[in-house]
């Protein structure tokens, strides 16, 4: 992310130079601001890529830097996405101003929590500069181009169609065939899935904006068969190990849908599953690898705040790219601390990747390749399934 800058306004310096190493390596330059008349200064000066504000200020409210930006548009800066940071953050303020700004952050949060919404952020600026990379999509989902029917289509991976519909709309899903070239025979599988996607998403209308937001690329036989494959996996292996209930097969499906939200359709970039494979990558721009890097906790920040996705799902989302040798990402964490759902989810991502990259893909070879994995006593009974 070269070339890009943020202004950073903090009337701690202790905090403005933490937020600057965090943040030193996707942003070129960090110009940083400890007043309201200092922050006005430096926006008067330059446009910038992103704009970090706190609200509590000592010589007043932050919300006084973005009235000014909105009001005067300084170097047009009033199209740079803010991301407002306080101690003070409640549910009641995230509710009524989570859609005003590109982000909101409560102090103190983890430097990979800072990343997330910047990239985020960053990911709004693109769209709105009408970019390549795509973060979040802007182009129709398949979903919203296809006529609400019930059909089966003549694609490689058969794929079905429901119907939900909300208060004024209808949105339709594609729901992933579970079975298809499935390890698990599982029973009514299929029919499980829909009925608790429609359940869940009827319920909560909110969740309808974020499904909306998953972009799948029909002619592409990854996308068309990695959800399937995961839910089909996860509840297999999690039914195997006795944790068969309705609600964890609940937890897999919403992880199986939403892990890779943020990675829009880019199928080269969801099927990295090491961070050796990140840095070994040639074909990738820095910049992409920055988001393959991040994306699990860019799609846990999209998530969050929608109480009706349990938290273990959160966790989940986080995780599905660590290992239990330390060597995943993006927190390096080991066996000890990724949690017993996400050790089934990261097997399972595995093995789904595994399958669809060798049609003549057998348990054993699978568990050689992956012997590494075999630390701690989560991962080792998930193998020996
Ligand atoms: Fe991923
Ligand atoms: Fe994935």
């Amino acid at each position: 992310m070269s070339g890009k800058s943020l202004l950073v306004v903090d009337d701690e310096s202790m905090f403005l130079d933490l937020v600057e190493q965090c943040v030193e390596d996707d942003f070129e330059s960090v110009v940083k601001a400890s007043s309201i008349e200092e922050a006005k200064d430096k926006l008067m000066e330059r446009m910038f890529d992103a704009i970090l504000v706190d609200i509590d200020l000592s010589d007043g409210n932050g919300a006084e830097i973005i009235k000014y930006i909105k009001d005067w548009k300084p170097c047009d800066n009033d199209g740079t996405p803010i991301i407002v940071m306080s101690g003070l953050i409640n549910e009641q303020f995230e509710k009524k101003f989570k859609d005003k700004f590109a982000g909101i952050l409560a102090k103190p949060f983890k430097p990979g929590d800072l990343q997330a919404k910047l990239l985020i952020a960053l990911g709004k600026t693109k769209r709105r500069k009408a970019a390549d990379l795509n973060l979040t999509s802007d182009k129709p989902t398949v979903s919203a181009e296809r006529p609400l029917v019930e059909e089966k289509t003549q694609s490689k991976a058969p794929d079905k169609k429901i119907q939900i519909k909300f208060q004024e709309e209808e949105i339709s899903l594609d729901i992933f065939d579970p079975e298809v070239n499935a390890p698990f025979k599982i029973e009514n599988l299929g029919k499980r899935v829909d009925s608790i996607l429609k359940k869940k998403i009827q319920q909560n209308t909110k969740l309808k904006e974020l499904f909306k937001k998953i972009t799948v690329n029909r002619d592409d036989p990854y996308m068309m068969n990695h959800i399937g494959l995961l839910i089909n996996i996860t509840t297999g292996i999690s039914k195997q190990m006795d944790w068969g209930s309705e609600q964890t097969l609940e937890k897999f499906i919403l992880a199986s849908y939403l892990h890779d939200i943020s990675l829009g359709d880019n199928t080269k970039l969801a099927k990295i599953n090491s961070k050796k494979e990140i840095e070994d990558a040639t074909d990738l721009s820095t910049e992409e690898k920055k988001l393959v890097e991040l994306h699990s906790l860019a799609s846990k920040t999209l998530i969050e705040n929608k109480r009706e996705i349990p938290q273990d799902v959160h966790t989940i989302i986080e995780q599905h790219h660590e290992l239990p040798n330390g060597r995943g990402f993006p927190n390096g964490i080991d066996h000890k601390r990724i949690t017993p759902l996400s050790s089934i989810f990261i097997v399972s991502h595995l093995l789904a990747d595994y399958i669809i990259s060798d049609p003549n893909w057998s348990a054993d070879k699978f568990v050689m390749k992956y012997k590494t994995l075999q630390k701690g006593p989560h991962f080792r009974k998930v193998l020996s399934v």
